[in-house]
């Protein structure tokens, strides 16, 4: 049983590189680079060397959510502005970066595994010596134990230092062992002139970092540090700029990303700012995640409402149907206050998806809480779950909790909760045939005339069309069938 599953119609949330939920996973790319460091390991030929006035060489790979992925490519734009070149593969790398997630154990374990790949690679090299560097949220959370456990590790950083990563760098080139930049409180945000974006449409923009609530599991607060809303102003223009180079689709990241507190005087609210940023010229969609559920007040649903281009989908973590077990996870508010939030969403004019964050196996869960979370999917009918088994993680409160739930009877709830959404999820689908959506094209299949793209309300669709060049177009499409992931139809001649 996988730890971890993502349900939505996987779909929902789709060509998961750009999932609407900050959920980790591993990407396919990830899964490539790991054969490729693991070809590097079992090489004889190691050793790196690069001419002395070569430019220097990075090599990123990130683990976890959206945040994550955005941060490394502000941490890429930093060091290709420092004049270094980024390759595909560790080998022809100077500098080696993992961008890591603590969420889960299993999720922190993973860059463990990859560091011991290069345990006899480094240091034997002829010229410029490699160097690796750890960043993220295990970085935060075991600081310089990963020098203890991994000696020939040269970087600990984590994201609340990213600010002083061209200082760091600077110590590293000039030929420094250990360097950390572990700062834990700081009332600043991670602002940079280059962001080497991936998607040629979608842009991500943080808005929010850090995390103030304290979620009796979650490791966040502790390796993202304090919450910091970056100033509206600055969220506006870079927003524009964007649009300027061509972006359609824009999607405002944060934990907590409804939590969002305009630092300047204009003291903009989220509803605003969404407003504001819908109206943006050539700005066509706007995302926005995690909301938590404590913070979605009505004006965002109103916003939602007003502006087509305030994409009609929300997600918004319940972790559990049970008040018994919301209150044991610190979570603030009871199944009935999340169920009212809900049923605002729903009460909308516009038709809004709703997906979710699910932890079974929480420390002390009976069988009856679990069967309330069972019956909490029967009454949302979510567009999309992603379901976690409970993982104790270090500093956290949960850990210490009496009555842990046995591995075996985790997975068991999840495989039942999972089989649960399925039978929802494809119900729902099902009805949707014949219906049209705005779809945003991402990418061709290998099938001829196949397309994929993302609906507003984030479902992926496959789509037959004989047109030549829709990529980053948004077209109609006619839906036909479903999969249990996706929707399929056809290119429509008009909306
Ligand atoms: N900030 C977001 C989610 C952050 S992490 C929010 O507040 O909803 C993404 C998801 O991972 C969480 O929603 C939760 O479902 C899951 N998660 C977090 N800590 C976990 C743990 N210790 N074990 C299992 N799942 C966890
Ligand atoms: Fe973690 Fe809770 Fe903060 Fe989300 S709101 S990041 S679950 S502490
Ligand atoms: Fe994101 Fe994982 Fe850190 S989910 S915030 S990268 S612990």
């Amino acid at each position: 049983m996988r730890e971890e599953i993502h349900i939505p119609l996987e779909v929902l949330t789709g060509e998961v590189a750009n999932a609407s939920a900050p959920a980790p996973r591993e990407t396919r790319a990830a899964k490539e680079l790991y054969s490729s460091a693991e070809t590097f390991a079992a090489s004889e030929s190691r050793i790196f060397q690069p001419a002395g006035a070569q430019r220097r060489t990075f090599f990123l790979e990130t683990f976890g959510c959206q945040m994550n992925e955005h941060d490394s490519e502000k941490v890429a734009g930093v060091l290709l502005a420092r004049g270094y070149k980024q390759v595909e593969t560790p080998e022809a790398a100077n500098l080696i970066l993992y961008n890591t997630c603590s969420i889960r154990e299993k999720a922190a374990q993973k860059v463990f595994s990859r560091l011991g790949v290069y345990r006899d690679a480094l240091g034997q090299a002829n010229g410029v010596q490699q160097k690796i560097g750890v960043l993220g949220c295990v970085a935060q959370q075991e600081g310089e134990a990963i020098f203890s456990r991994a000696p020939w590790v040269s970087l600990v950083c984590g994201s609340a230092s990213y600010r002083n990563l061209p200082q760091m760098l600077a110590r590293l080139e000039a030929g420094e062992e250990r360097v950390t930049g572990l700062d834990k409180d700081t009332d600043e945000t991670f602002e940079t002139d280059v962001t080497r974006r991936d998607n040629p449409w979608r842009a991500y923009i943080t808005i929010i970092e850090g995390c103030d609530k304290s979620c009796a599991y979650c490791v966040v607060p502790f390796t993202r540090g304090p919450e910091r809303s970056r100033d509206s102003a600055r969220v506006l223009a870079e927003l524009r700029g964007l649009a300027r180079s061509g972006y359609t689709e824009v999607q405002f990241l944060g934990q907590t990303v409804n939590s969002y507190a305009d630092p300047s005087p204009r003291k903009m609210r989220f509803s605003e700012l969404l407003l504001e940023a819908a109206q943006v010229p050539g700005i066509r969609r706007v995302r926005f995640t995690t909301s938590h559920p404590r913070d979605f007040t009505p004006d965002i649903v109103e916003a939602i409402d007003a502006h087509q281009s305030l994409c009609n989908h929300v997600h918004l973590p319940v972790q559990s149907g049970s008040s018994r077990v919301l209150r044991a996870m610190q979570r603030t508010y009871s199944r009935e206050a999340y169920l009212e939030k809900v049923a605002m969403i729903r009460s909308a004019r516009r038709k809004i998806a709703v997906t979710t964050d699910i932890i079974v196996g929480f420390p002390g869960e009976t069988e009856t809480e679990f069967e309330q979370t069972l019956s909490l999917l029967d009454e949302v009918k979510y567009e999309g779950v992603f379901a976690f088994m409970y993982s104790p993680r270090p500093n956290t409160p949960a850990t210490s909790m009496p009555d842990a739930i046995p591995e075996g009877e985790k997975s068991r709830r999840l495989a039942v909760l999972l089989e649960r959404q399925r039978a929802i999820q494809v119900e729902a689908l099902g009805k949707l045939e014949g219906e049209l959506f705005e779809v945003h094209v991402d990418g061709k299949s290998k099938k001829e005339g196949q397309w994929y793209g993302h609906t507003s309300c984030n479902r992926v669709a496959n789509f037959g069309s004989t047109a030549t060049d829709i990529l980053g177009h948004y077209v109609p499409v006619r839906v036909a069938g479903c999969t249990p992931n996706s929707l399929l139809g056809v290119h429509a001649a008009r909306f």
